[in-house]
């Protein structure tokens, strides 16, 4: 699609409502104290619980903050479309979905079940074996230009050079046998396209690397604005790459939970195991929350919380409407 086709999006509501809206619901949900710390990564047991953050940008590039909003942790799975993106950039879309799939798999993201039932195997990037064999296809004929490649995307979409948390890089990657596991057996099925310890270890730095919820709000947002930056003004993907990431963002994002999700927030998001989510408005901005308890499925509690609450007083719901055509009372003769 080219960038003058017509599209369907509206706008936020002034920024005076934004900022009360936000500050309302931060207010509303610190008290939600429900869910656990992810801990099957070492490093990441040692988050503080209380922290919670979170940042509107919108497609004009104004930010509105809240709380810990600038408070670091690493990215983990929320680096996952934006990963994908890149990837559709760089070897087409069609290329991308042929060899990783865009289809749920209604099974955890680190499920090994999920590589067995289906044919397809790795079934959509946001789930583990997807975002390895996305990681696997990135350009680079080595570890070390394709981590390159990887982090160099990942900032751009930021609008900032990300860095790495070395602490929980290492302590993942002395734990990470699981993903190690779905890397080779990926590659037993010829789905992995590189070798499958160096792409594990690209992937889990690319995980490692240091965001707040206002760098996810930045990074949702260029998502949100057919791909530019909109504090950047830097074209980072295609519109036609941003609308496809999003697509599947709606499908998988929240894993198991992504009906719920879009059945509650209806906009794509993406959550993470350190407690960020981002979540994306077409064509009006990204939402950037940082809490690290999170539910059963590994999502932060009080962000979705927080995003419903966003949604619904924002208008963002991309399924709701109201009538434009005055409604008229019944013709009681029938
Ligand atoms: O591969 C892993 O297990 C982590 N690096 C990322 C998982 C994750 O964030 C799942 N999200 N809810």
């Amino acid at each position: 699609m080219s960038s003058d086709e017509p599209v369907s999006t509206g706008h936020l509501p002034a920024p005076s409502d934004v900022t009360r809206i936000l500050a309302a619901g931060h207010q509303r949900y610190l008290e939600l104290n429900d869910g656990q710390v992810a801990d099957y990564i070492p490093a990441l047991a040692a988050a503080e619980p209380d922290r919670f953050g979170a940042c509107v940008v919108s497609s004009d590039g104004t930010e509105f903050d809240v709380g810990d909003s600038r408070h670091e942790f690493s990215i983990q799975s929320v680096s996952k479309p934006f990963v994908f993106a890149l990837a559709c950039e760089a070897l087409g879309a069609e290329a991308v979905r042929s060899r990783v799939g865009v289809n749920a798999t209604g099974l955890p993201f680190n499920s090994v079940m999920a590589i067995e039932l289906n044919r397809d195997r790795t079934m959509n990037p946001m789930v583990n074996a997807g975002a390895l064999a996305t990681t696997s296809l990135v350009p680079g004929t080595s570890a070390s230009e394709k981590w390159s490649f990887v982090v160099e995307g990942l900032s751009a979409f930021a609008g900032r050079p990300l860095q790495l948390d070395e602490e929980v890089y290492q302590s993942e990657a002395a734990t990470n046998l699981r993903n190690q596991g779905i890397a080779h057996l990926l590659s037993g099925y010829g789905e992995l396209w590189f070798d499958p310890d160096q792409t594990t270890d690209v992937y889990t730095r690319q995980c490692s690397l240091l965001v707040s919820a206002h760098d996810l709000a930045v990074m949702g947002a260029t998502l949100a604005d057919g791909g530019v930056n909109p504090v950047t003004g830097g074209r980072v993907v295609s519109a036609d790459t941003a609308r496809r990431v999003l697509a599947t963002l709606a499908t998988s994002g929240l894993y198991e939970r992504s009906g719920d999700w879009l059945y509650d927030v209806g906009l794509p998001g993406k959550s993470g195991v350190s407690g960020g989510i981002v979540t994306v408005a077409p064509g009006k901005g990204g939402l950037g929350t940082y809490s690290p308890r999170l539910d059963e499925a590994g999502n932060s509690v009080r962000g979705q919380a927080l995003t419903r609450h966003l949604s619904r007083h924002l208008g963002l719901n991309l399924f709701a409407s109201s009538p434009l055509v005055p409604e008229r009372p019944r013709d009681a003769g029938g």
